[in-house]
């Protein structure tokens, strides 16, 4: 949801704060603050400023303060409580502003502690929730400050990561946290602190993940921890994590679908044996071998690639499988037995549907496998085993090679157990040479990019747009629908053709543009017959099809070509001119397409 960062070490700019903060600007952007304890004037100053992120280092320049600190704190926001004001951005502090703290999450029971610290005199200036923690500080503090933040957190239900500073207890940077990610960016008597690694790259490859109910109190030379924890290499570089020229990250992680592709099959595949190698399961292979039920958890885009791999796993892995959506599903009270594992999808690996989901599954004793892409995320260290997508730092709100990273794994699993099952040498070996393939097909895709944005700027004035597809297109049309809606904010819906004349084909009209996933597989037929119901009701329609299918051109009104692939792998080829086309639509309408409104990367409160 927010953005964390924190520093202690040498004095320093708090401008070097502001570059770390940006990197996180995708998890929330509508206002933004930072303080920093000045040991020249034994003060904390401190900005805090509604917008971006450029809007708080104008205001701190303005401010004519010494922009020299150490430690410091900063903060972007996506509200939850108290509106959009300067006043309700972070950093919060107490009555004699002696404390100041960032905040991550919810804090339950705010309310109550609110009251009763009025009561007991303690002066509120904001709405915000976070505002109980500095008061409760100040309550508790005797001196020490990670001490004041233990008995602090004890009082506090819900969910954080939090930094705090203080001019009472200057040489310490203290942070917990409690289901929202946090991490310590280890460099040379000097440390980052943030919510995610991107922030902190530029200085350190080298972070420890905090995990829940833990403080670190960190000062300028060294750090204290309650418990041991492993230290994790950083795969990415920054170099990945900037925009390399592109005007924008979604459009860069588009061109990066090939490469997540090959990424995440690389040293995977074993051709002459048609097998595929998941070293992350070979400590549960032989349990998954029992397994005759899986239960796919994910949510938004990730639950399409569930959905895909879903059909994969029935018909190519022979093993009955069912999705559910994470904020469904840890309310549901499924029926399962012990030869049930539960998979569950994620980019970031922080999302709060789907892991509390996962530690119900923990809860009941069940096998719990992650398809992860941030190696070292709760998700990775909380499932029994898993697979990292490897598809490098996705920075866009909106996700994309994330995506490809997660089918080309769903693909390969269905292989994994697959062989394990009745799949034979043959079929195993076809899937695994047409993978190898995929990232040249991929790349194919790309060089209509071009095309699929003269299709946007024909297209850009319609304000409703239906997406179709069947059997494993069904999920992609309702990943193309979720990826126009949320960058372009028009109205999309994704719908399986075969539901159309089932109610949706009544908006249907010379208004409403339909795109239609139409490879030549084994339901081309079907899903040419939907064409036709829409076309003989005046609709316009774009089809995505197999190169070589010139008849689909005589019906309708725009084409867009992938190459032949399986069956089964066409999604990772139909989904490209979706995402482009949502990109470029988003773009042609001037909207801020990295950091779309009212959304954020990972959601990590409920
Ligand atoms: C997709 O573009 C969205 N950002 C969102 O639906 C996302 O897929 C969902 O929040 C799940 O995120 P995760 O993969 O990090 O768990």
């Amino acid at each position: 949801m927010c953005g964390i960062v924190g520093y202690i070490g040498k004095n320093k700019d708090i401008r070097i704060g502001l570059e770390a903060l940006r990197r996180l600007e995708y998890r929330g952007y509508d206002s933004a603050g930072a303080a920093w304890y000045n040991s020249e004037k034994k003060e904390i100053f401190f900005v805090k400023k509604v917008g971006r992120i450029d809007n708080l280092e104008k205001a701190i320049l303005e401010s004519k303060l010494d922009l020299i600190g150490n430690p410091f704190i900063l903060h972007t926001r996506w509200a939850t409580h108290g509106g959009v004001t300067d006043i309700n951005a972070h950093p919060h502090f107490d009555c004699r502003k002696d404390f100041f703290v960032v905040h991550n999450g919810i804090i339950e029971n705010w309310a109550e502690l609110k009251e009763k610290l009025m009561k007991e005199g303690h002066k509120f200036i904001s709405e915000c929730d976070t505002e109980v923690i500095t008061h409760l500080i100040e309550k508790y503090f005797q001196g020490n400050l990670e001490e004041a933040v233990r008995k602090t957190l004890k009082e506090i239900q819900g969910t954080y990561g939090i930094a705090v500073i203080s001019k009472k207890d200057p040489q310490k940077l203290v942070v917990a946290r409690l289901s929202s990610p946090l991490l310590l960016g280890m460099g040379r008597e000097e440390t980052f602190v943030a919510s995610d690694p991107a922030a902190v790259i530029a200085h350190t490859r080298q972070v420890i993940n905090l995990d829940d109910n833990e403080i670190a109190v960190i000062n300028p030379n060294n750090f204290l921890i309650l418990k041991e924890k492993p230290l994790v290499q950083i795969e990415w570089t920054l170099e990945e994590a900037e925009k390399k020229g592109y005007p924008h990250f979604m459009l860069k992680e588009i061109m990066e679908e090939p490469e997540a592709i090959k990424n995440a099959i690389r040293g995977r595949l074993m051709a002459e044996e048609g097998l595929v190698k998941l070293g992350g399961l070979d400590s549960v292979s032989e349990k998954l071998r029992k397994i005759n039920h899986l239960i796919l958890v994910a949510c938004g885009t990730a639950s399409f690639a569930a959905r895909a791999g879903e059909y994969m796993l029935e018909e190519y892995a022979g093993i009955s499988a069912e999705v559910d959506i994470g904020s469904e599903f840890r309310y549901r009270k499924p029926v399962i037995d012990k030869d049930t594992a539960a998979i569950f999808v994620s980019q970031s690996g922080e999302t709060a549907d789907t892991l509390a989901a996962l530690r119900e599954m923990r809860e009941k004793g069940i096998l719990t496998i992650g398809i992860t892409n941030v190696v070292g995320s709760t998700q990775a260290r909380e499932t029994d085993a898993g697979v990292y997508t490897r598809s490098g730092p996705e920075i866009a709100v909106a996700s994309t090679k994330a995506f490809l990273g997660q089918l080309a794994t769903l693909t390969m699993l269905t292989v994994y157990l697959g062989r394990q099952r009745e799949m034979a040498l043959v079929m195993g070996k076809r899937i695994v040479s047409e993978l190898t393939k995929l990232p040249e097909l991929a790349k194919d895709v790309l060089k209509s990019a071009s095309a699929i944005e003269k299709l946007a700027k024909k297209y850009k004035d319609y304000k409703n747009f239906w997406f179709i597809g069947r059997k494993y297109n069904a999920p992609i049309a309702l990943e193309g629908a979720l990826k126009l809606k949320e960058i372009s904010y028009l109205h999309a819906e994704g719908v399986a053709g075969g539901e159309l004349k089932h109610g949706p084909l009544a908006l249907i009209d010379e208004n409403f543009p339909t795109i239609a996933i139409c490879p030549s597989d084994s339901v081309y037929g079907k899903i040419v017959s939907n064409i036709e119901e829409i076309k003989a009701r005046g609709g316009p329609v774009i089809a995505i099809a197999t190169r070589g299918n010139e008849d689909i051109r005589k019906i309708v009104d725009d084409v867009i070509y992938i190459p032949k692939t399986l069956e089964m792998i066409t999604p990772m080829l139909s989904v490209i001119p979706l995402h482009l086309f949502a990109y470029y639509m988003a773009a042609l309408l001037g909207h801020d397409v990295d950091h779309p409104k009212n959304l954020a990367k990972s959601v990590t409160v409920e």
